[in-house]
């Protein structure tokens, strides 16, 4: 297998892959489903804090000095939730970074072949060089959507981090990021081997945004 672009981690926890195997069965209801997209995004959360950096500073127990530590830059990261599927997960995100600004994109991705991106609502806080932006999409998929809303988000500032997470992506998708944006990181916890021809990830999960919201009979993708 050949090895991943260096910008891309794979997020592989024990917790992460069992949340996500509910995630992928067709049985799981709309409950579960969201569920485990929360469970999965808070398990993100707490592997990304390690890429943070660790301050040391002196204190005391009752009993004698020691070492403190704190998670420098934690209240520098932003995170832009992606309409509609990024909802329960940007909701497992907030329990490592309860403090972060965030911003509201709503995108839509039109039908295969062309699949055209209709980005119809922005509003993204101001962007410093001392923040980390978490763009949060379950699906990095043809990766047309998150080329458009990458460009939207830097136009609000360079960002010192610019990081793509999603709970499943495809080879094609991330080629497209990393064209686009070489500087950003990508995030996920598996890459599937396919993308067919109405842009679904293959084995994946389904539409991950009906299956969070949409009635069951909707899950079935022909
Ligand atoms: N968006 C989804 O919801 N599912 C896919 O497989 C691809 C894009």
């Amino acid at each position: 297998m050949k090895p991943l672009p260096k910008q891309v981690t794979v997020v592989k926890h024990p917790i992460i892959l069992e949340q996500l195997s509910i995630a992928r069965n067709k049985n799981s209801n709309q409950i579960e489903f969201r569920k485990a997209i929360y469970r999965i995004g808070r398990h993100m959360a707490y592997e990304f804090m390690r890429t943070l950096e660790l301050q040391e500073y002196s204190m005391e127990t009752p009993l004698s000095k020691t070492t403190g530590y704190r998670v420098l830059e934690r209240d520098k990261v932003l995170i832009v939730l992606v309409l509609r599927a990024a909802i329960p997960f940007v909701e497992g995100l907030y329990k490592m970074f309860p403090m972060a600004r965030t911003g509201i994109i709503s995108a839509w991705r039109g039908p295969a072949p062309k699949f055209k991106v209709d980005v119809n609502y922005v509003k993204i806080p101001d962007i410093s060089q001392q923040d980390t932006v978490m763009v949060a999409d379950p699906m990095l998929a043809t990766g047309n959507t998150l080329i458009e809303i990458g460009k939207k988000v830097l136009q609000r500032g360079r960002p010192k981090r610019l990081v793509f997470i999603s709970v499943l992506a495809v080879m094609v998708g991330i080629k497209r990021i990393i064209k686009e944006f070489p500087e950003a990181e990508i995030y996920t916890c598996a890459i599937d081997p396919e993308l067919n021809r109405k842009g679904y990830i293959v084995p994946g999960l389904g539409d991950a945004g009906d299956r969070c919201f949409g009635s069951p009979e909707r899950h079935e993708i022909k």
